[in-house]
């Protein structure tokens, strides 16, 4: 475990790793130019024989001899001007190339940006994190502590970064768990441990009252399932909060397609399909170590899409909590019929926003690839508070259109809607429509986080697996709401 402390300046520190920023072209950061002064003439040669000249991303380790207090010093590349989002990068890279040492010592949190140490802490927290528990021979990152060199007054700013950081690798955890060691249950008591820490309510549904409660589409979805299915609903309710936002999280633990059958390549990462739901836990895991002044009601429908004898077939109808009848025309359209009740909880509630989110479509993988979020919402005030949420937070989340003329493309000939379009194209929204039918009433956007909810590769403080992404903009739009 990591521990990030103010200490020394520089001069006055010692440790198996010191890590400077760069500016294009060398111009030193913070930290830099004593850096090369300690290592010697030969230091700036050597980093130019390594083509590094402190562009955005660029890394070189150099060996220190014993006149340094370091065993080894890292310089990392900011490019020409580093915003909030480079300095968190910057410092992904930072804890990428100081895995194997123990102690590391930095000057990122001098570069001159906003809330610098909180964004250093989860830079390089997220780095650092790993997923090993089911590997003979772990390696989980040396790094015991980081120290920002001549820091003061950064407690809270380091708090904040943690407790971020804390919720993304909780997110990152549970998707990174195979879906055999996952099922509903086990979420729904990991969710309850969460509430216990935080002194929050929760109420779990078991598949009898699923039932009885007219959680349609969550039972549907369950019955070609084994594990039984579950509705988790979590509340941070702190004395005097005036308004109230609640999330609502797929939670789909694994996604077979159902009768409507995947590939067995469409199939490999669907222990991701619970991603919505892993953020919503975890940013109710944040929400209470930050005591945010807000009401926060987190949802959360988990079950497998499964092919038992019992499963639902294709042209079967159900009828969600808010009373709205579904065809099932594809077993594996069937996020949206989860979510279809949690929505609907959601709508009781009335509260002032309500925000899905979801690995919900191929379609929006397709149109905005595997960094960037779907935005869909009718309300302009929602769509501005979700974009400058996410912008804050530094996740990519882009606004696409919930187009009200695509709305017969879900019309069914036997029930109020159909859960699969007519038309070939424009998936993501078309999805989005069928969402909009359960969340009327109220403000409400919906997230789609099928391109960014898992990465094929390392990049900065993203590792390969579950990104925890939407962790970070829930947190901030709660943040936006609170007192
Ligand atoms: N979980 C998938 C969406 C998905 C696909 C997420 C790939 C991440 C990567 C969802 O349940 C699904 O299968 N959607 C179908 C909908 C279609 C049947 C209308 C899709 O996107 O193809
Ligand atoms: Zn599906
Ligand atoms: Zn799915």
């Amino acid at each position: 475990m990591i521990e990030v402390v103010a200490g020394p300046e520089v001069a006055e520190g010692s440790g198996d790793m010191l890590i400077v920023p760069v500016f294009e072209d060398l111009t030193w950061g913070p930290g830099a130019e004593w850096a090369v002064a300690a290592l010697g003439e030969w230091a700036e040669g050597y980093l130019e024989a390594q083509d590094f000249s402190g562009k955005k991303a660029q890394s070189a380790v150099l060996p220190a001899g014993d006149s340094v207090p370091y065993s080894r010093i890292a310089f990392v590349g900011l490019g020409g001007e580093v915003d909030a989002e480079g300095l968190r990068r910057a410092a992904g890279v930072a804890g990428r190339i100081a895995r194997k040492y123990e102690s590391v010592i930095t000057t990122l949190h001098e570069v001159e940006v906003d809330e610098a140490a909180e964004l250093v802490t989860l830079g390089f927290r997220l780095a650092q994190y790993g997923f090993d528990k089911y590997r003979s021979d772990p390696k989980p990152a040396a790094t015991t502590s980081l120290s920002l060199a001549g820091a003061s007054d950064v407690a809270d700013a380091v708090a904040r970064g943690n407790a971020i950081a804390d919720a993304v690798a909780l997110a990152r955890d549970l998707v990174n768990e195979p879906a055999g060691g996952k099922p509903p249950e086990t979420l729904a008591a990991i969710a309850s441990d969460i509430a216990a820490t935080h002194g929050m309510d929760i109420k779990v549904y078991d598949e009898s009252e699923i039932e009885a409660e007219g959680f349609g589409g969550l039972r549907g979805v369950s019955l070609g399932a084994t594990n039984p299915a579950r509705m988790v609903v979590m509340r941070h309710s702190p004395e005097g909060a005036e308004r109230t936002v609640a999330f609502v999280g797929k939670g789909i633990v694994f996604d077979s397609g159902g009768l409507s059958i995947k590939t067995a390549k469409g199939m490999e990462t669907m222990k991701t399909d619970m991603s919505g739901a892993a953020a919503v836990f975890a940013a109710m895991q944040a929400v209470g170590a930050l005591g945010l002044n807000v009401n926060v009601i987190g949802i959360a429908p988990l079950t497998e899409n499964m092919t038992g004898g019992a499963a639902q077939r294709p042209g079967d109808v159900l009828r969600a909590r808010n009373g709205k009848t579904v065809e099932v025309m594809n077993t594996d359209a069937e996020g949206r019929l989860v979510l279809a009740d949690g929505l609907s909880l959601a709508v009781e509630e009335e509260p002032d926003l309500v925000i899905d989110i979801a690995t919900l479509t191929g379609a929006c993988a397709v149109a905005l690839g595997p960094k960037i979020g779907g935005v869909f919402t009718a309300d302009e005030d929602v769509a501005e508070t979700v974009i400058a949420a996410a912008a804050r937070s530094g996740e990519q989340m882009w606004r696409l259109p919930l187009e009200a003329s695509y709305r017969p493309y879900i019309d069914s000939d036997v029930a109020d809607v159909r859960n699969s379009s007519t038309q070939r194209y424009g998936g993501a929204i078309t999805a989005a429509l069928f969402l909009a039918e359960f969340a009327e009433g109220v403000p409400w956007a919906h997230l789609d986080i099928a391109g960014p909810a898992r990465a094929s590769k390392a990049e900065h403080y993203i590792t390969k697996g579950g990104t925890g992404f939407g962790v970070r903009t829930l947190v901030e739009i709660a943040e936006a709401l609170a007192e």
